[in-house]
Protein backbone atom coordinates (compact mmCIF):
# COMPACT_ATOMS: atom_id res chain seq x y z
CA UNK A 1 0.00 0.00 0.00
CA UNK A 2 1.17 3.58 -1.12
CA UNK A 3 2.24 4.95 2.36
CA UNK A 4 2.95 9.01 2.58
CA UNK A 5 5.86 10.73 4.48
CA UNK A 6 7.32 13.95 4.58
CA UNK A 7 10.73 15.04 3.19
CA UNK A 8 12.25 18.27 2.90
CA UNK A 9 13.39 18.64 -1.03
CA UNK A 10 16.89 21.28 -1.34
CA UNK A 11 15.38 23.73 -4.63
CA UNK A 12 18.68 24.18 -5.50
CA UNK A 13 20.51 20.73 -6.11
CA UNK A 14 17.40 18.22 -4.70
CA UNK A 15 19.09 16.73 -2.12
CA UNK A 16 16.75 15.48 0.39
CA UNK A 17 16.71 15.35 4.34
CA UNK A 18 14.27 13.52 6.62
CA UNK A 19 13.83 16.64 8.91
CA UNK A 20 14.22 21.01 8.05
CA UNK A 21 17.85 22.17 8.32
CA UNK A 22 18.99 25.73 7.46
CA UNK A 23 22.05 24.66 5.68
CA UNK A 24 21.16 21.98 2.86
CA UNK A 25 23.77 19.06 3.96
CA UNK A 26 24.48 18.31 -0.60
CA UNK A 27 24.79 21.88 -1.16
CA UNK A 28 25.42 23.96 1.82
CA UNK A 29 22.94 26.92 0.57
CA UNK A 30 21.00 28.39 3.49
CA UNK A 31 16.74 28.07 3.70
CA UNK A 32 16.64 25.90 0.10
CA UNK A 33 14.66 23.27 2.25
CA UNK A 34 11.34 22.74 1.30
CA UNK A 35 8.80 20.52 2.56
CA UNK A 36 6.81 18.12 0.51
CA UNK A 37 4.70 14.93 1.06
CA UNK A 38 5.37 12.30 -1.05
CA UNK A 39 3.86 8.91 -1.78
CA UNK A 40 6.09 5.86 -2.17
CA UNK A 41 3.66 3.34 -4.38
CA UNK A 42 6.92 1.17 -4.86
CA UNK A 43 7.27 3.27 -8.38
CA UNK A 44 11.18 2.78 -8.50
CA UNK A 45 10.96 -0.96 -8.27
CA UNK A 46 8.24 -0.84 -11.32
CA UNK A 47 10.35 1.57 -13.19
CA UNK A 48 13.06 -1.08 -13.99
CA UNK A 49 11.14 -3.79 -14.31
CA UNK A 50 10.85 -5.69 -17.71
CA UNK A 51 7.63 -4.79 -18.71
CA UNK A 52 7.85 -0.82 -18.41
CA UNK A 53 9.13 1.18 -21.21
CA UNK A 54 12.30 2.44 -19.29
CA UNK A 55 12.52 -1.48 -18.86
CA UNK A 56 13.77 -2.08 -22.18
CA UNK A 57 17.04 0.31 -21.14
CA UNK A 58 18.15 -3.12 -19.64
CA UNK A 59 17.43 -5.38 -23.00
CA UNK A 60 20.16 -3.18 -24.71
CA UNK A 61 23.59 -4.91 -25.05
CA UNK A 62 27.10 -4.20 -24.92
CA UNK A 63 28.76 -3.40 -27.98
CA UNK A 64 32.16 -1.92 -29.14
CA UNK A 65 32.14 1.74 -29.29
CA UNK A 66 33.65 1.66 -32.53
CA UNK A 67 30.60 0.03 -34.53
CA UNK A 68 28.14 2.56 -32.87
CA UNK A 69 26.97 4.01 -35.98
CA UNK A 70 26.01 8.03 -36.14
CA UNK A 71 24.61 8.68 -39.80
CA UNK A 72 21.12 8.69 -38.63
CA UNK A 73 21.78 12.14 -36.71
CA UNK A 74 20.21 14.45 -38.60
CA UNK A 75 19.95 18.22 -37.08
CA UNK A 76 16.39 19.24 -37.35
CA UNK A 77 17.49 23.35 -38.18
CA UNK A 78 15.00 25.39 -36.06
CA UNK A 79 15.19 28.49 -38.62
CA UNK A 80 16.72 30.50 -36.04
CA UNK A 81 20.26 30.72 -37.46
CA UNK A 82 21.54 32.43 -34.46
CA UNK A 83 19.58 29.93 -32.19
CA UNK A 84 21.05 27.46 -34.59
CA UNK A 85 24.31 28.39 -34.30
CA UNK A 86 24.44 28.55 -30.39
CA UNK A 87 23.00 24.92 -30.35
CA UNK A 88 25.97 23.74 -32.27
CA UNK A 89 24.35 23.83 -36.15
CA UNK A 90 20.53 22.54 -35.53
CA UNK A 91 18.56 20.79 -32.32
CA UNK A 92 19.25 17.43 -32.57
CA UNK A 93 16.10 14.60 -33.04
CA UNK A 94 15.53 13.33 -29.21
CA UNK A 95 17.58 16.30 -26.99
CA UNK A 96 16.35 17.80 -24.14
CA UNK A 97 17.17 21.57 -24.55
CA UNK A 98 16.39 24.05 -21.14
CA UNK A 99 16.16 27.75 -21.61
CA UNK A 100 16.19 29.85 -19.12
CA UNK A 101 15.95 33.39 -18.65
CA UNK A 102 14.98 36.40 -16.55
CA UNK A 103 10.94 37.54 -16.56
CA UNK A 104 10.17 39.43 -19.22
CA UNK A 105 12.97 38.71 -21.30
CA UNK A 106 11.84 36.61 -24.70
CA UNK A 107 11.84 33.52 -23.94
CA UNK A 108 8.14 33.21 -24.90
CA UNK A 109 8.89 35.08 -28.00
CA UNK A 110 12.14 33.31 -29.08
CA UNK A 111 10.16 29.56 -28.55
CA UNK A 112 7.30 31.28 -30.52
CA UNK A 113 8.98 32.41 -33.13
CA UNK A 114 11.25 29.37 -33.53
CA UNK A 115 8.12 27.07 -33.30
CA UNK A 116 6.62 29.83 -36.46
CA UNK A 117 9.80 29.29 -38.63
CA UNK A 118 10.01 25.14 -38.04
CA UNK A 119 5.85 24.77 -38.77
CA UNK A 120 6.25 26.88 -41.98
CA UNK A 121 8.32 23.80 -43.48
CA UNK A 122 4.66 21.87 -42.68
CA UNK A 123 6.35 20.24 -40.07
CA UNK A 124 4.28 19.86 -36.49
CA UNK A 125 4.75 21.37 -33.60
CA UNK A 126 2.88 21.58 -30.11
CA UNK A 127 3.33 24.38 -28.13
CA UNK A 128 2.17 23.98 -24.63
CA UNK A 129 1.50 26.89 -22.79
CA UNK A 130 0.84 26.35 -19.10
CA UNK A 131 1.20 30.36 -18.78
CA UNK A 132 -0.55 32.32 -21.18
CA UNK A 133 -4.14 31.40 -23.07
CA UNK A 134 -4.45 30.24 -26.63
CA UNK A 135 -5.70 33.96 -27.41
CA UNK A 136 -2.33 35.35 -25.76
CA UNK A 137 -0.33 32.75 -27.58
CA UNK A 138 -1.85 33.98 -30.69
CA UNK A 139 -1.82 37.63 -30.16
CA UNK A 140 2.24 37.17 -29.75
CA UNK A 141 2.37 35.21 -32.88
CA UNK A 142 0.89 38.27 -35.10
CA UNK A 143 3.09 40.30 -33.98
CA UNK A 144 6.05 38.06 -35.29
CA UNK A 145 4.40 37.27 -38.66
CA UNK A 146 1.77 34.56 -40.08
CA UNK A 147 0.95 31.61 -38.63
CA UNK A 148 1.49 28.26 -40.06
CA UNK A 149 -1.43 25.73 -40.28
CA UNK A 150 1.12 22.97 -38.66
CA UNK A 151 1.82 24.99 -35.38
CA UNK A 152 -0.11 23.77 -32.42
CA UNK A 153 -1.21 25.28 -29.14
CA UNK A 154 -2.19 23.08 -26.29
CA UNK A 155 -2.93 25.08 -23.07
CA UNK A 156 -2.15 22.82 -20.50
CA UNK A 157 -0.30 21.92 -17.62
CA UNK A 158 -0.71 18.28 -16.46
CA UNK A 159 1.78 15.92 -17.86
CA UNK A 160 -0.48 12.69 -18.81
CA UNK A 161 -2.70 15.20 -20.94
CA UNK A 162 0.84 16.58 -22.70
CA UNK A 163 1.73 12.97 -22.91
CA UNK A 164 -1.66 12.00 -24.56
CA UNK A 165 -1.35 15.10 -27.05
CA UNK A 166 1.73 13.85 -28.46
CA UNK A 167 0.96 10.06 -28.77
CA UNK A 168 -2.49 11.19 -30.81
CA UNK A 169 -0.33 13.15 -33.44
CA UNK A 170 2.98 12.93 -34.97
CA UNK A 171 4.99 16.09 -33.80
CA UNK A 172 8.15 17.36 -34.96
CA UNK A 173 9.03 19.34 -31.95
CA UNK A 174 7.32 20.64 -28.68
CA UNK A 175 8.12 23.25 -26.82
CA UNK A 176 6.80 23.93 -23.23
CA UNK A 177 6.44 27.17 -21.89
CA UNK A 178 7.21 26.95 -18.69
CA UNK A 179 8.81 23.74 -16.66
CA UNK A 180 7.52 25.22 -13.78
CA UNK A 181 4.02 24.99 -14.28
CA UNK A 182 4.18 21.24 -15.35
CA UNK A 183 1.95 19.11 -12.86
CA UNK A 184 2.53 15.44 -12.35
CA UNK A 185 -0.35 14.08 -10.98
CA UNK A 186 1.12 10.83 -9.53
CA UNK A 187 3.67 13.00 -7.22
CA UNK A 188 2.78 15.25 -4.46
CA UNK A 189 4.09 18.83 -4.18
CA UNK A 190 2.34 21.88 -5.81
CA UNK A 191 3.64 22.74 -9.70
CA UNK A 192 7.30 24.18 -9.53
CA UNK A 193 8.37 21.78 -6.29
CA UNK A 194 11.46 20.05 -6.43
CA UNK A 195 10.02 16.25 -6.82
CA UNK A 196 7.10 17.78 -9.31
CA UNK A 197 9.69 19.05 -11.84
CA UNK A 198 12.36 16.64 -11.65
CA UNK A 199 9.19 13.77 -12.33
CA UNK A 200 7.61 15.69 -14.88
CA UNK A 201 10.93 16.18 -17.14
CA UNK A 202 11.60 12.65 -16.45
CA UNK A 203 8.46 11.48 -18.16
CA UNK A 204 8.82 13.98 -20.89
CA UNK A 205 12.30 12.70 -21.29
CA UNK A 206 11.94 8.86 -21.80
CA UNK A 207 8.67 9.99 -24.34
CA UNK A 208 11.29 12.17 -26.40
CA UNK A 209 13.93 9.82 -26.22
CA UNK A 210 11.99 6.77 -27.27
CA UNK A 211 10.31 9.11 -30.38
CA UNK A 212 13.18 11.40 -31.25
CA UNK A 213 11.44 13.87 -30.23
CA UNK A 214 13.48 17.51 -29.34
CA UNK A 215 11.98 18.92 -26.99
CA UNK A 216 12.84 22.76 -26.01
CA UNK A 217 11.28 23.89 -22.15
CA UNK A 218 11.19 27.11 -20.83
CA UNK A 219 12.80 27.60 -17.47
CA UNK A 220 12.38 30.51 -14.94
CA UNK A 221 15.38 32.05 -13.27
CA UNK A 222 15.32 32.97 -9.56
CA UNK A 223 16.21 36.33 -8.56
CA UNK A 224 20.27 35.00 -7.51
CA UNK A 225 20.38 34.31 -11.52
CA UNK A 226 20.22 30.35 -11.26
CA UNK A 227 17.62 28.38 -12.76
CA UNK A 228 14.74 28.24 -10.54
CA UNK A 229 14.42 24.73 -9.52
CA UNK A 230 16.42 21.55 -8.88
CA UNK A 231 20.06 21.90 -9.94
CA UNK A 232 19.55 18.07 -11.02
CA UNK A 233 17.15 19.33 -13.61
CA UNK A 234 20.37 20.78 -15.40
CA UNK A 235 21.74 17.70 -15.63
CA UNK A 236 18.48 15.48 -16.70
CA UNK A 237 18.44 18.01 -19.92
CA UNK A 238 21.08 18.01 -22.93
CA UNK A 239 21.46 21.30 -23.50
CA UNK A 240 20.97 24.40 -21.02
CA UNK A 241 20.72 28.05 -23.12
CA UNK A 242 20.83 31.34 -21.09
CA UNK A 243 19.01 34.10 -22.81
CA UNK A 244 20.14 37.17 -20.92
CA UNK A 245 20.22 40.79 -21.50
CA UNK A 246 18.78 44.27 -20.04
CA UNK A 247 14.90 44.35 -20.09
CA UNK A 248 15.87 48.45 -20.91
CA UNK A 249 17.68 47.43 -23.82
CA UNK A 250 16.62 45.92 -26.99
CA UNK A 251 19.64 43.45 -26.79
CA UNK A 252 19.65 40.20 -25.70
CA UNK A 253 22.76 37.31 -25.30
CA UNK A 254 22.09 33.85 -26.05
CA UNK A 255 24.29 31.79 -25.12
CA UNK A 256 24.96 27.66 -23.86
CA UNK A 257 25.71 26.84 -20.25
CA UNK A 258 26.33 22.99 -21.00
CA UNK A 259 25.87 21.35 -24.59
CA UNK A 260 25.93 17.64 -25.02
CA UNK A 261 26.28 18.14 -29.22
CA UNK A 262 28.70 21.23 -29.36
CA UNK A 263 30.75 23.77 -27.65
CA UNK A 264 29.24 26.06 -25.03
CA UNK A 265 31.60 29.06 -26.39
CA UNK A 266 29.22 30.27 -29.25
CA UNK A 267 27.16 33.42 -29.10
CA UNK A 268 24.01 34.39 -30.86
CA UNK A 269 23.08 38.29 -30.21
CA UNK A 270 19.69 39.08 -30.53
CA UNK A 271 17.37 42.72 -30.90
CA UNK A 272 13.83 43.03 -29.71
CA UNK A 273 11.45 44.81 -32.18
CA UNK A 274 8.28 45.33 -32.46
CA UNK A 275 7.67 42.28 -33.98
CA UNK A 276 9.92 40.04 -32.55
CA UNK A 277 13.49 39.59 -31.67
CA UNK A 278 16.06 39.80 -35.08
CA UNK A 279 19.51 38.23 -35.24
CA UNK A 280 22.30 41.23 -35.06
CA UNK A 281 24.69 39.97 -37.76
CA UNK A 282 26.81 42.28 -37.02
CA UNK A 283 26.92 43.00 -33.23
CA UNK A 284 30.42 45.41 -33.41
CA UNK A 285 28.66 47.92 -35.27
CA UNK A 286 25.68 48.11 -34.19
CA UNK A 287 26.89 48.88 -30.58
CA UNK A 288 29.79 50.89 -31.89
CA UNK A 289 27.14 52.74 -33.95
CA UNK A 290 25.33 53.85 -30.36
CA UNK A 291 28.02 55.69 -29.24
CA UNK A 292 28.18 58.57 -31.14
CA UNK A 293 30.39 61.72 -31.11
CA UNK A 294 34.11 60.82 -28.99
CA UNK A 295 33.24 62.32 -25.23
CA UNK A 296 35.98 61.84 -22.14
CA UNK A 297 35.07 58.71 -19.92
CA UNK A 298 34.69 56.15 -23.24
CA UNK A 299 36.57 53.96 -24.56
CA UNK A 300 36.45 50.58 -27.22
CA UNK A 301 37.03 47.18 -25.84
CA UNK A 302 37.53 44.26 -28.26
CA UNK A 303 36.39 41.80 -26.17
CA UNK A 304 35.89 38.23 -26.99
CA UNK A 305 32.22 36.70 -26.39
CA UNK A 306 32.63 32.96 -26.65
CA UNK A 307 34.18 32.21 -29.80
CA UNK A 308 33.11 35.99 -31.19
CA UNK A 309 35.11 38.86 -31.36
CA UNK A 310 33.21 41.94 -30.51
CA UNK A 311 33.98 45.40 -30.44
CA UNK A 312 32.19 47.37 -27.20
CA UNK A 313 32.06 50.55 -25.15
CA UNK A 314 33.50 50.79 -22.16
CA UNK A 315 31.84 54.14 -20.49
CA UNK A 316 33.16 55.57 -17.32
CA UNK A 317 32.00 58.65 -15.28
CA UNK A 318 34.65 59.79 -12.08
CA UNK A 319 32.71 62.57 -9.91
CA UNK A 320 33.49 63.53 -6.76
CA UNK A 321 32.47 61.83 -3.72
CA UNK A 322 29.17 63.71 -2.41
CA UNK A 323 29.04 61.17 0.31
CA UNK A 324 32.22 60.11 2.61
CA UNK A 325 32.19 56.62 0.94
CA UNK A 326 32.69 57.03 -2.37
CA UNK A 327 30.44 54.76 -4.97
CA UNK A 328 31.60 52.33 -7.04
CA UNK A 329 29.09 50.77 -9.39
CA UNK A 330 29.50 48.29 -12.00
CA UNK A 331 26.57 48.17 -15.19
CA UNK A 332 27.60 44.29 -17.20
CA UNK A 333 30.58 44.54 -15.51
CA UNK A 334 32.31 42.59 -12.56
CA UNK A 335 32.17 45.57 -9.40
CA UNK A 336 35.40 43.45 -7.47
CA UNK A 337 37.27 43.54 -10.91
CA UNK A 338 36.43 47.40 -11.41
CA UNK A 339 37.80 47.66 -7.18
CA UNK A 340 40.56 45.91 -7.84
CA UNK A 341 41.54 47.97 -11.09
CA UNK A 342 40.92 50.85 -9.12
CA UNK A 343 43.49 49.93 -6.68
CA UNK A 344 46.05 48.99 -9.36
CA UNK A 345 45.19 52.53 -11.00
CA UNK A 346 46.35 53.94 -7.57
CA UNK A 347 49.09 51.63 -6.66
CA UNK A 348 50.80 51.91 -9.74
CA UNK A 349 50.05 54.82 -11.07
CA UNK A 350 49.64 57.40 -8.41
CA UNK A 351 45.99 58.24 -9.85
CA UNK A 352 43.95 58.91 -6.34
CA UNK A 353 40.45 57.44 -7.03
CA UNK A 354 40.06 57.41 -3.51
CA UNK A 355 37.92 60.11 -2.92
CA UNK A 356 34.97 59.69 -6.15
CA UNK A 357 32.92 58.21 -7.37
CA UNK A 358 33.30 55.81 -10.22
CA UNK A 359 30.34 54.26 -12.20
CA UNK A 360 31.13 51.84 -15.22
CA UNK A 361 28.76 51.01 -17.73
CA UNK A 362 28.98 48.76 -20.41
CA UNK A 363 27.00 50.37 -23.69
CA UNK A 364 23.85 48.34 -25.01
CA UNK A 365 23.03 46.80 -21.80
CA UNK A 366 25.30 43.83 -22.30
CA UNK A 367 27.51 42.03 -19.82
CA UNK A 368 30.55 40.25 -20.71
CA UNK A 369 33.23 38.95 -19.05
CA UNK A 370 36.43 38.82 -20.64
CA UNK A 371 39.82 39.88 -18.85
CA UNK A 372 40.81 41.56 -21.93
CA UNK A 373 38.14 44.39 -21.30
CA UNK A 374 40.38 45.73 -18.20
CA UNK A 375 42.53 47.95 -20.20
CA UNK A 376 39.52 49.72 -22.12
CA UNK A 377 38.05 50.16 -18.70
CA UNK A 378 41.23 51.85 -17.32
CA UNK A 379 41.33 53.73 -20.05
CA UNK A 380 37.80 55.17 -19.91
CA UNK A 381 38.33 55.88 -16.10
CA UNK A 382 41.75 58.00 -17.15
CA UNK A 383 39.79 59.65 -19.84
CA UNK A 384 36.71 60.56 -17.79
CA UNK A 385 39.06 61.80 -14.53
CA UNK A 386 41.34 64.02 -16.45
CA UNK A 387 38.22 64.78 -18.76
CA UNK A 388 40.44 64.17 -21.86
CA UNK A 389 38.53 62.33 -25.04
CA UNK A 390 39.88 59.13 -26.37
CA UNK A 391 40.27 59.06 -30.69
CA UNK A 392 36.87 56.72 -31.56
CA UNK A 393 39.92 55.14 -34.42
CA UNK A 394 41.77 53.75 -31.11
CA UNK A 395 40.63 50.37 -29.29
CA UNK A 396 42.24 48.15 -26.11
CA UNK A 397 42.74 44.73 -26.02
CA UNK A 398 44.73 43.97 -22.50
CA UNK A 399 43.73 42.13 -19.13
CA UNK A 400 45.52 44.00 -16.01
CA UNK A 401 47.64 42.13 -13.46
CA UNK A 402 47.73 43.05 -9.83
CA UNK A 403 51.14 44.47 -10.26
CA UNK A 404 50.50 46.68 -13.11
CA UNK A 405 51.47 44.93 -16.00
CA UNK A 406 49.82 44.27 -19.33
CA UNK A 407 49.00 41.12 -19.77
CA UNK A 408 48.66 39.66 -22.99
CA UNK A 409 44.70 38.22 -24.13
CA UNK A 410 43.75 35.08 -26.17
CA UNK A 411 42.99 34.79 -30.03
CA UNK A 412 44.72 37.97 -30.44
CA UNK A 413 44.06 37.72 -34.35
CA UNK A 414 40.63 37.07 -34.59
CA UNK A 415 39.98 40.56 -32.40
CA UNK A 416 42.69 42.35 -34.64
CA UNK A 417 40.72 41.34 -37.47
CA UNK A 418 37.70 42.20 -36.00
CA UNK A 419 38.95 45.61 -34.89
CA UNK A 420 40.46 46.30 -38.53
CA UNK A 421 37.03 45.39 -40.32
CA UNK A 422 35.33 48.18 -38.15
CA UNK A 423 38.25 50.69 -39.22
CA UNK A 424 40.32 50.77 -36.15
CA UNK A 425 43.83 52.27 -36.67
CA UNK A 426 45.12 52.24 -33.08
CA UNK A 427 44.98 48.69 -30.75
CA UNK A 428 46.60 48.98 -27.31
CA UNK A 429 47.73 45.52 -26.52
CA UNK A 430 50.31 43.62 -23.86
CA UNK A 431 53.86 44.32 -24.55
CA UNK A 432 54.39 41.07 -23.43
CA UNK A 433 53.94 37.59 -25.58
CA UNK A 434 54.22 36.68 -29.28
CA UNK A 435 52.09 38.84 -31.45
CA UNK A 436 50.40 37.72 -34.75
CA UNK A 437 51.45 39.59 -37.97
CA UNK A 438 49.17 43.11 -38.04
CA UNK A 439 46.06 43.54 -40.25
CA UNK A 440 46.32 46.66 -43.16
CA UNK A 441 44.92 49.74 -41.46
CA UNK A 442 45.79 48.87 -37.72
CA UNK A 443 48.60 49.68 -35.91
CA UNK A 444 49.29 47.96 -32.36
CA UNK A 445 50.65 50.09 -29.78
CA UNK A 446 52.07 47.25 -27.55
CA UNK A 447 52.37 49.02 -23.64
CA UNK A 448 53.85 46.55 -20.91
CA UNK A 449 52.96 48.30 -17.62
CA UNK A 450 49.79 50.24 -17.09
CA UNK A 451 51.59 53.35 -16.39
CA UNK A 452 52.52 53.34 -19.59
CA UNK A 453 49.27 54.33 -21.01
CA UNK A 454 48.18 57.67 -19.93
CA UNK A 455 51.76 58.38 -22.27
CA UNK A 456 50.54 56.23 -25.39
CA UNK A 457 46.61 57.57 -25.30
CA UNK A 458 46.86 61.23 -24.83
P1 LIG B 1 8.25 37.38 -23.38
O1 LIG B 1 8.65 36.52 -24.53
O2 LIG B 1 6.89 37.23 -22.85
O3 LIG B 1 9.27 37.16 -22.18
P2 LIG B 1 9.43 35.88 -21.20
O4 LIG B 1 8.70 34.73 -21.78
O5 LIG B 1 10.92 35.66 -21.10
O6 LIG B 1 8.89 36.29 -19.87
O7 LIG B 1 8.47 38.89 -23.89
C1 LIG B 1 8.96 39.91 -23.11
C2 LIG B 1 8.77 41.28 -23.65
O8 LIG B 1 9.07 41.41 -25.01
C3 LIG B 1 7.36 41.79 -23.49
O9 LIG B 1 7.37 42.66 -22.37
C4 LIG B 1 7.06 42.54 -24.72
C5 LIG B 1 8.28 42.44 -25.55
N1 LIG B 1 8.01 42.15 -26.97
C6 LIG B 1 8.46 43.06 -27.94
O10 LIG B 1 9.08 44.08 -27.63
N2 LIG B 1 8.24 42.75 -29.26
C7 LIG B 1 7.55 41.64 -29.65
O11 LIG B 1 7.38 41.41 -30.85
C8 LIG B 1 7.11 40.74 -28.64
C9 LIG B 1 6.36 39.49 -29.02
C10 LIG B 1 7.36 41.03 -27.31
MG1 LIG C 1 7.04 33.69 -21.03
Amino acid sequence: MAKARTRYLCSDCGTSSAQWVGKCPGCKAWNSLKEETITDSGKRAHRYSAASPQGGVLTQKARPLAEVTIENIVRLPSGEAELDRVLGGGVVPGSLILLGGEPGIGKSTLMLQMAMMVSTTGAKVLYVSGEESPEQVRMRALRIGTVPKSLMVLPETRVPMVLNALQEDEFSLLVIDSVQTLDQPEVDGAPGSVSQIRESVAAITSHAKSFALPVFLVGHITKEGSLAGPKVLEHMVDVVLQFEGDRNHAYRMLRAAKNRFGTTSELGIYEMMGDGLKAVENPSEVLLGEAGEASSGSAIAVALEGARPLLVEMQALVSTAVYGTPQRSGTGFDLRRLNMLLAVLEKRCGFKLGAFDVFLNLAGGLKISDPANDLAVVAAILSSSLDLPLDRDTCFAGEVGLSGEIRPVARLDERMSEAARLGMKRMLVSGHGKRPPTPKGLTLVPIKRVSEIQRVIF
